[in-house]
C-alpha cells in the first residue's frame, strides 16, 4: 500500500485492524468515519452498544474506544502512514472520542511486529501454568504503558490477595445484581448474536478453588457444561492505573492496555481482564493504593498474564457495519 493514495482497500485495512481490539464483553462500541478531505479517521462512540448498568458512566467505552486507536496507528504506521492522533477534538460534539489523522511519512518506520500481533492476540481466560514472566519482559510492558501515558505496576505476590479480593466481591455484586448480569448474559452469543458478544468457546471454566475470580459471563455458568479447572497458585497479576480519572485518561489508559497486551502475545504471553472491581466505585477505589508505597492513582484494569493455551477468536462485526458515511 503506498503511503500517498488511501482507497476503499487500504481504509478496510485499517478499520479491520481497529475492529480486532478487545472491548467490554465484546460490545464494540464504536464507529468510524473518514474525512476525505483531510484524510482522517474519526472514531465516535455507539451509544446503542454501552452497557448501562455495567458501565454508566462510559468508562469502558473510552477504553474500549482506546484500544482501538492504538491497533489503528499500529496499521496506519505498519503501511506506512504518520498517525496524528487527538483525543476528544470538539468539545461540542462528545461522542466524537478521537481523530487519526494520516499523514505523509516522511521516513520508514522500523517493523515493531506489533502490526501481527494486533491479529494473534486474544483473551485467554484458561488457567496458566504459572511460570513467571521473564524479568525484561515486565519491564519491557511497564514502558509500553508509559509511553501512552499509563503506569503498569506488578503487585508483589503477597498484595495478589489484596487485588483478588475486591475483584472477587464484584464478581459476587456482578451476578447477584440483575440488571447487570441480563446485561452479561446477553452478550454471550446465541444462535441470534454471531458478530457481537462472547461465543461459549471463549468463557473458559470458574475456578476450582474459587481463587482466581474469573468473570461468569453467563451468570450463573453451569458446572456440568463446562466442569471448573484449577487456576495458577502464583497468578501474574499488574493494574494499569492513570495519575487522573478524566475521559483523555480514560482513552489513554486503553491505548496503553493494548499497547502492552500487544506486546505481550509477541513475547508468547496470553492475558485475561478482569475487570470487575472497576465497575464498583469502592472497590476500584481499594486499589488505587497498591502498592502501598506508590503515589495513590486511579486504577484502569486488572490484567493476569501468563502461559497457557491461546484464547479462542471472538467474532467481530464486518468492517462496512463499523463504519458511518459522509455527513
Ligand atoms: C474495558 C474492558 C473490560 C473487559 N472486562 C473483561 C472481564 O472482566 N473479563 C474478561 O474475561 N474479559 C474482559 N474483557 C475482554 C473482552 O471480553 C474481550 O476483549 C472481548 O470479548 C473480545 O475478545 P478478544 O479479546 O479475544 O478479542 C474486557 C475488555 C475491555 C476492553
Amino acid at each position: 500500500m503506498s503511503s500517498s493514495t488511501l482507497d476503499a482497500a487500504a481504509l478496510e485495512r485499517l478499520v479491520a485492524a481497529a475492529v480486532a481490539a478487545p472491548s467490554l464483553h465484546n460490545t464494540q462500541p464504536w464507529r468510524f468515519r473518514l474525512d476525505t478531505d483531510t484524510r482522517t479517521v474519526c472514531i465516535h462512540a455507539a451509544p446503542d452498544r454501552a452497557l448501562r448498568h455495567t458501565d454508566p458512566v462510559g468508562r469502558a467505552v473510552h477504553l474500549s474506544v482506546g484500544c482501538a486507536v492504538l491497533n489503528l496507528r499500529v496499521a496506519a504506521a505498519h503501511f506506512g502512514w504518520e498517525p496524528v492522533t487527538r483525543l476528544l477534538p470538539c468539545p461540542d460534539r462528545p461522542a466524537l472520542l478521537a481523530t487519526v489523522r494520516l499523514a505523509e511519512s516522511v521516513r520508514d518506520a522500523p517493523s515493531t511486529g506489533l502490526y501481527e500481533a494486533v491479529w494473534r492476540r486474544h483473551s485467554s481466560r484458561f488457567p496458566f501454568s504459572g511460570r513467571p514472566l521473564p524479568s525484561d519482559l515486565l519491564t519491557e510492558l511497564t514502558e509500553a504503558a508509559h509511553l501512552e501515558g499509563a503506569t503498569l505496576r506488578f503487585p508483589r505476590h503477597n498484595d495478589t490477595d489484596r487485588v483478588l479480593r475486591p475483584t472477587r466481591e464484584a464478581e459476587l455484586r456482578n451476578r447477584a445484581d440483575v440488571d447487570r448480569a441480563a446485561e452479561s448474559r446477553r452478550l454471550v452469543s446465541g444462535p441470534h448474536s454471531r458478530s457481537l458478544g462472547l461465543p461459549s468457546a471463549a468463557l473458559g471454566p470458574q475456578d476450582a478453588r474459587d481463587r482466581m475470580p474469573m468473570r461468569d459471563f453467563g451468570a450463573h455458568r453451569h458446572q456440568e457444561v463446562l466442569p471448573a479447572r484449577t487456576f495458577e497458585t502464583r497468578p501474574t497479576l499488574a493494574l494499569l492505573s492513570t495519575a487522573h480519572d478524566r475521559r483523555t485518561d480514560w482513552l489513554r489508559a486503553g491505548q496503553a492496555l493494548e499497547r502492552v497486551l500487544l506486546l505481550a502475545t509477541l513475547g508468547g504471553v496470553r492475558a485475561s481482564l478482569l475487570h470487575q472491581a472497576m465497575e464498583w466505585p469502592d472497590l476500584r477505589g481499594a486499589l488505587d493504593d497498591l502498592p502501598v508505597d506508590g503515589p495513590r492513582v486511579h486504577t484502569q484494569m486488572v490484567i493476569r498474564f501468563g502461559y497457557g493455551p491461546e484464547g479462542p477468536a471472538s467474532p467481530r462485526r464486518p468492517v462496512e457495519e463499523a463504519m458511518e458515511g459522509d455527513g
